[in-house]
């Protein structure tokens, strides 16, 4: 692999320096140069960028580039002045429309393609028939980061959610401010309660239930009125896991379930269902193919006075009136009962935007 990428630098050179874009040749040459070194943060590294982007903190390709070296200004340029520019008047050196995503990537010293194709393709990705699998699955549908997934489909509508903080179906709101309430690192801004596992690793948050199949939650410190959320998390089965939206004590309030029982269980309700204490099922989500059981999904839910509404990776899965606090915390809740170890809940991103609020209250919840 790596002899392959010597022998290809040369014709590669020439084609970067006959193209003017020695930048791109800094961004993959950072992948060869740092690739011994452990994962993380260089002095060089995405800080200064988290520090007004901090949705790109837990960001699929934000990481995994992070992780071979490839950071921030190896696409986007220095930068030096956007990142200086209090007005904001001032864009990244380098900005790419989706229209150019394709041939960005496919770079030869990045993602070189193979024979004759100019952009890499489903057949230079490792596993064909798992990228073909993928696309069937998804075309005509649209992704957790608001793309649709189509029969031209470039690179960033399939891989991570770079090209969008926010969760779909509130599309009219972006104006007000997003707030990452996990930071990436540790659970600053989190309390647990109960016996189950809250560990953050590759920055994301994983939880399990305790050693004797104990539940437990992992509860903001701030309290949320109105608000939306976006939340993305994978699962390993069994998962009986879910998110409280507005805890006041004893008083839980309603829950968004993420749920994945063992086939034999022959569940009738899925993911995105919502769940109220003594009443049961409040909202049940029938369709089971809204979840991606192999990778990231996003629920987004709208709280607003008793209004709760409830879209997963892009669809909505209904509203419902229902009872409760009025005001609350937000918990990642593991259900007792799981074997202990056997389901995994990782959460990347834990998004809240209040609505409503005047600004001052807002930002206490900040956590940078
Ligand atoms: C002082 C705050 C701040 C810092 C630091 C910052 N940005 Fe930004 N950036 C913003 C804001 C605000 C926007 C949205 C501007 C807009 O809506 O046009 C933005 C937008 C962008 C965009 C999209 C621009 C567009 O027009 O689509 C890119 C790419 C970007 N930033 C990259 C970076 C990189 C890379 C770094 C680090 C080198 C960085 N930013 C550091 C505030 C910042
Ligand atoms: C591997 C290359 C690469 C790296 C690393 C990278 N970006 Fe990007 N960035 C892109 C591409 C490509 C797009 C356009 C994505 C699209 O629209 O499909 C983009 C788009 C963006 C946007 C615009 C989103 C929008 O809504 O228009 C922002 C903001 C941004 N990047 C910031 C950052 C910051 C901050 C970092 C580091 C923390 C970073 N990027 C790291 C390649 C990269
Ligand atoms: C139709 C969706 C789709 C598109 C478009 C797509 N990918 Fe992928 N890609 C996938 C899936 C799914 C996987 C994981 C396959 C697996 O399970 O091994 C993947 C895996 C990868 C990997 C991991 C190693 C490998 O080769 O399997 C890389 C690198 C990659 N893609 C790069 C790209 C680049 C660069 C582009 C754009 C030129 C791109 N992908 C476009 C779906 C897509």
């Amino acid at each position: 692999m790596r002899s392959n990428i010597r022998t290809n630098l040369y014709l590669a050179l020439a084609i970067l320096i006959l193209a003017g874009f020695a930048w791109v040749f800094a961004a993959c040459s950072a992948d060869q140069s740092q690739a011994e070194k452990p994962a993380g943060e260089t002095p060089n590294g995405n800080s200064k960028c988290y520090v007004c982007h901090p949705g790109l903190r837990t960001e699929e390709l934000t990481t995994v580039h992070l992780e071979m070296g490839v950071t921030c200004d190896e696409c986007h340029g220095p930068t030096i002045e956007h990142m200086h520019d209090e007005m904001l008047m001032t864009k990244p050196d380098f900005l790419f429309g989706r229209a150019e995503v394709n041939k960005m990537c496919s770079n030869p010293t990045c993602h070189k393609p193979g024979g004759e194709r100019i952009v890499y393709g489903f057949e230079d990705h490792k596993d064909i028939a798992a990228v073909k699998a993928f696309h069937k699955k998804w075309l005509g549908r649209t992704r957790p980061n608001g793309r649709a997934i189509t029969s031209d489909s470039v690179c960033t509508d399939c891989h991570g959610t770079h090209n969008l903080d926010k969760p779909i179906g509130t599309q009219s709101e972006q104006d007000g401010e997003w707030i990452n309430a996990f930071n990436g690192r540790d659970l600053k801004g989190w309390q647990p309660s109960g016996a189950a596992s809250w560990r953050v690793k590759r920055g994301q948050i994983a939880a399990t239930a305790g050693p004797n199949g104990e539940g437990g939650t992992l509860w903001t410190e701030a309290i949320y009125e109105d608000y939306l959320l976006s939340v993305t998390f994978r699962t390993t089965r069994p998962i009986h896991a879910g998110i409280w939206l507005r805890a006041a004590g004893s008083e839980l309030g309603p829950r968004v379930e993420i749920f994945d029982p063992p086939e034999a269980d022959k569940p009738t309700a899925f993911t995105g269902s919502v769940w109220v204490p003594e009443k049961g099922l409040a909202l049940a989500n029938l369709r089971e193919d809204l979840v991606d059981r192999e990778s990231w999904n996003t629920l987004s839910v709208r709280v607003e006075g008793y209004r709760i509404q409830v879209w997963l990776n892009g669809e909505e899965v209904g509203a419902i009136r229902t009872g409760g606090p009025a005001k609350g915390k937000i918990g990642l809740h593991i259900e007792k009962g799981l074997v202990s170890g056997a389901g995994e809940l990782c959460v990347r991103e834990v998004l809240v935007q209040r609505l409503g609020e005047p600004e001052e209250k807002a930002s206490t919840a900040s956590q940078y």
